[in-house]
């Protein structure tokens, strides 16, 4: 039945490999466990979308890879971040700086409070040019021109000399998104990249990103409280919840046949434009709040929102594990089975909470 399971082993070796990443923050009322025992790899080219509430650990853990967590109060409890076959977590912070806004381009959310107001878009574009490449004024600014028509800024020539308050946010965050691809990184970061602008111009830059990727070919590590952003541009997707990764897959897959209940929360949340009316749903809520990550539960940590959570997932943590046979990229960590409680319901409804 599975002719393709004999390719397994010849697969290339990942661009990044996280293994088993931990990231704590003292504070007085004890440590906050942030990430606790993150792994997964990206293959080169490959979109990843994180997906998951506000405080999953989603920031931390890419700020953890990038050696930007504030220590004091920050540390890494753990782990390995193998960027390129090395461990990115033991470089000098020399190295590190070479690194980010290098190889590893990035984008975050807010370019208002990430762009310096006082500063022309050409001089800040060209800050990275200079540093990571060499580039002396004048090349820079030639490349910086080039790197606003790369992400359709409209009469770029005319308007390197202008101030970042003088664009649009949409334009503003195109603008950061050409500083995070200015040095050709082979992994693209960017974390609520568009989540502050309106839904047209959310769609618009997703669509530029799209095309940017097809242009330059990087990994995209694309973060997200908002599941629906990630269907337009995700080849796998990773739902993270606590500090851990609850499940984890192509796209498709976590759409269709979603295996953690937290993941069916989110859908459930999510209004469903793509399956006209007679796919959409009654919208809601995921109820209850997530747990105190000083002091998180034993078990899986949905299990108090989880109507179908079982005494041993009140006890006992699962492990992020292959879903089903006939789904090898598909990985949950949950000890019940979502699919069969599903069919059971739509069998008897009523009969299972
Ligand atoms: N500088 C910090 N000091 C203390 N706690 C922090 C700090 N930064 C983040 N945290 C905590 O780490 C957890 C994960 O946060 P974060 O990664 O920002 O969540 P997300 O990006 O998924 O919304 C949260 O509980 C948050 O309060
Ligand atoms: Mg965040």
């Amino acid at each position: 039945m599975s002719g393709s399971e004999s390719m397994v082993g010849s697969e290339p070796a990942p661009l990044l490999d996280v293994r088993d990443l931990g990231v704590a923050f003292d504070s007085e009322g004890g440590a906050v466990h942030a990430v606790n025992g993150v792994s997964y790899t990206l293959r080169e080219g490959e979109t990843l979308g994180i997906v998951g509430e506000s405080g999953s650990g989603k920031s931390v853990h890419v700020l953890a890879m990038l050696g930007l967590i504030p220590r004091p109060p920050g540390r890494i409890t753990g782990g390995q971040v193998l960027f390129e076959g090395r461990d990115l977590l033991a470089f000098p912070e020399r190295e590190l700086r070479k690194v980010r806004g290098g190889r590893i381009g990035f984008v975050f959310q807010d370019p208002m409070s990430s762009l310096n107001p006082g500063m022309t878009v050409a001089a800040q574009i060209a800050e990275p040019l200079r540093i990571h490449l060499g580039l002396d004024g004048r090349a820079a600014r030639l490349r910086a021109r080039e790197l606003l028509d790369l992400v359709r800024i409209p009469d770029a020539a005319a308007r390197l000399d202008q101030y970042p308050h003088e664009f649009s946010g949409g334009q503003r965050q195109r603008v950061m998104i050409a500083m995070g691809l200015s040095c050709r990184p082979k992994l693209l970061i960017a974390d609520e990249a568009t989540t502050a602008l309106d839904v047209t111009v959310q769609a618009e830059i997703i669509a530029l990103v799209q095309d940017l990727k097809r242009e330059i070919g990087m990994a995209i590590i694309w973060i997200t409280h908002d599941l629906g952003v990630v269907a337009g541009i995700a080849d796998t997707v990773q739902v993270m919840y606590a500090g851990r990764i609850l499940e984890r897959g192509p796209v498709d897959d976590i759409f269709a046949d979603p295996r953690s209940a937290y993941t069916l929360g989110l859908l459930r949340s999510l209004p469903d434009l793509s399956r006209g009316r007679a796919g959409r749903k009654r919208l809601h809520q995921i109820e209850g709040a997530p747990p105190d990550m000083r002091d998180p539960p034993p078990g899986d940590p949905f299990a108090a929102r989880n109507v179908y959570a079982t005494p041993r997932c009140r006890l006992e943590p699962p492990p992020l594990a292959q879903a089903s046979s006939a789904a090898p990229g598909h990985l949950v960590a949950a000890w019940y089975d979502l699919p069969a409680l599903l069919a059971a319901e739509r069998a008897a409804p009523g009969a299972v909470p």
